[in-house]
């Protein structure tokens, strides 16, 4: 049994983006209250965007913020599935964030050994915030169940070849998720049920079940993706 998950199920998607988005917002106001900078790396895919919308929709100053990615698919940067395309439209543009904060890991280089090599250098010690999407197969970030990319523990970014296209990747590793102060996993839609039961309730095994390398995380779910928790064990707060 992992050890228990923080999560907050909600009514809907959009309630998990809206939720999001504040915790996000309210991790920057209290850094700059703390005279500090912070570090913010991102999720790929889909769930995120609307979460990333609502943040630049805040108001929130973001420029003590510092985005990272927590994996990227070797893709051009404008290419319609790359994560920092995604991120730029949803947040970087209208947010006005500054080119110098954002930190774009380099998947469309044409070593992708030497890509992950820079990138995990350009990475601070640590995370002030993290968030994370989990995948049908509870994968996360680009660390699908069976990849040694889930237990490597010397280096921070690898390529990988993952099941889920476009299948050449980088992605933080264990190290990365594990530092994170604040860890956020967005998870919505039935479709994610499955990984979600797993995950919070299975058997600790992240070589098979991934996102469980996040189980210190705060888990936002809607009704559908929480749909087969049995609850027992967990440490909820059910904001509807
Ligand atoms: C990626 C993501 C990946 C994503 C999950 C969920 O680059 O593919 O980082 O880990 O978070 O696959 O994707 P959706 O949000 O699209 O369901």
């Amino acid at each position: 049994m992992p050890p228990p998950a923080y999560l907050e199920v909600l009514a809907d998607a959009a309630s998990v983006a809206e939720r999001a988005a504040r915790m996000v917002a309210a991790e920057v106001e209290s850094a700059r209250a703390a005279g500090r900078r912070l570090s913010i790396m991102l999720a790929g895919g889909t769930t995120p965007r609307a979460a990333y919308e609502r943040l630049a929709r805040s108001g929130v100053d973001l420029s003590i913020a510092d985005f990272y990615f927590g994996d990227e698919r070797a893709v051009p940067a404008d290419h319609a599935e790359s994560n920092y395309r995604m991120a730029k439209e949803a947040l970087f543009e209208p947010a006005r964030v500054a080119p110098e904060r954002v930190h774009r890991m380099p998947a469309d280089a044409p070593d992708l050994e030497l890509a992950a090599r820079a990138y995990e250098a350009e990475l601070p010690a640590s995370l002030d915030v993290l968030l994370l999407g989990v995948g049908a197969d509870a994968h996360t970030a680009s660390l699908f169940p069976g990849s040694p990319a889930v237990l490597e523990r010397g280096r921070r970014v690898v390529p990988v070849v993952g099941p889920k296209p476009p299948p050449r990747r980088l992605t933080v590793t264990g190290p990365v998720l594990e530092s994170a102060k604040v860890t956020l996993v967005l998870a919505t839609g039935a479709g994610k049920a499955d990984a979600i039961s797993r995950a919070l309730e299975g058997p600790l095994e992240p070589s098979t079940a991934p996102i469980q390398l996040a189980l210190g995380g705060r888990f936002l779910l809607d009704l559908d993706a929480a749909k087969k928790l049995g609850g027992a064990g967990l440490r909820t707060t059910n904001r509807e």
